[in-house]
């Protein structure tokens, strides 16, 4: 993005203001200073202060929402893949990040947002939101088993809070379950399901509360409607 109109869109100045600043000698990129109108900068990368005060997009809050396809890692970089969600949201300018996370072969919906706040609060143990999977496993669970998984597992030497689980489709050699769980372990669904003896064939994250992938396509985001914003603020 060239410089000026990074800094109008800060709220620095407008565009022909912000040339005016730049030609004064009061903007630094990366500890430099920059006197050349036309520079790019990356505003995910490059640190940009006007009179040595760092400036940022992120005033403007934005809330997305990802489906997610399998084979993306939820992290920002990642050394072994070279597939990261943000790839699928390119148009944005605000430094998102993903609020919590799923796995590599974990496709469905993933909130995204700059607004620190509201991702720590959504991951936070103690407000974990109900999220719920749809997953495809090995066989078809007895009721026992299926009751095992609802009342709490021993997994990683802690017992998981009530959950739900229903069977949706039953297979030959395999079944389709719908789970909805309320706390946010690392591959928590994939031990639940392992533990019960149904290790997960296919795992999709459908919703997260009263958010709903609907039919957003694979590998395509939205923007939160107000609506669905105020919801979250609110839990
Ligand atoms: N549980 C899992 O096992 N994987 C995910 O990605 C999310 C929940």
């Amino acid at each position: 993005m060239r410089l000026q109109k990074y800094m109008a869109k800060c709220g620095v100045a407008s565009r022909r203001k912000s040339e005016k600043i730049i030609l004064e000698g009061r903007v630094t990129v990366n500890g430099l200073v920059v006197k050349e109108l036309g520079t790019i900068i990356d505003p995910n990368k490059d640190i940009v202060k006007v009179d040595n005060k760092e400036i940022q997009i992120e005033k403007n809050k934005v809330y997305i929402m990802l489906n997610k396809p399998e084979g993306y890692v939820t992290t920002l970089k990642d050394k072994h893949s070279d597939k990261i969600v943000l790839d699928l949201i390119k148009s944005i300018e605000e430094r998102i990040f993903p609020v919590g996370r799923l796995d590599l072969d974990t496709s469905g919906l993933l909130l995204m947002t700059n607004d620190g706040d509201l991702a720590y609060k959504l991951t936070h143990p103690s407000h974990e939101v109900p999220k719920k999977y749809i997953a495809l496993v090995e066989g078809v669970p007895n009721n026992k088993k299926l009751n095992r998984f609802r009342k709490g597992l021993k997994i990683d030497g802690r017992v998981t809070a009530e959950a739900y689980v229903k069977i949706v489709k039953r297979y030959k050699d395999s079944s389709v379950l719908k789970i909805s769980i309320h706390e946010g372990r690392n591959r928590q669904v994939r031990k639940m399901c392992e533990y019960i003896k149904h290790p997960v064939i296919k795992l999709k994250r459908v919703a997260i509360g009263e958010l709903n992938l609907d039919n957003l396509e694979i590998g395509k985001w939205r923007y939160l409607t107000e609506k669905e914003v105020k919801y979250l603020k609110k839990l």
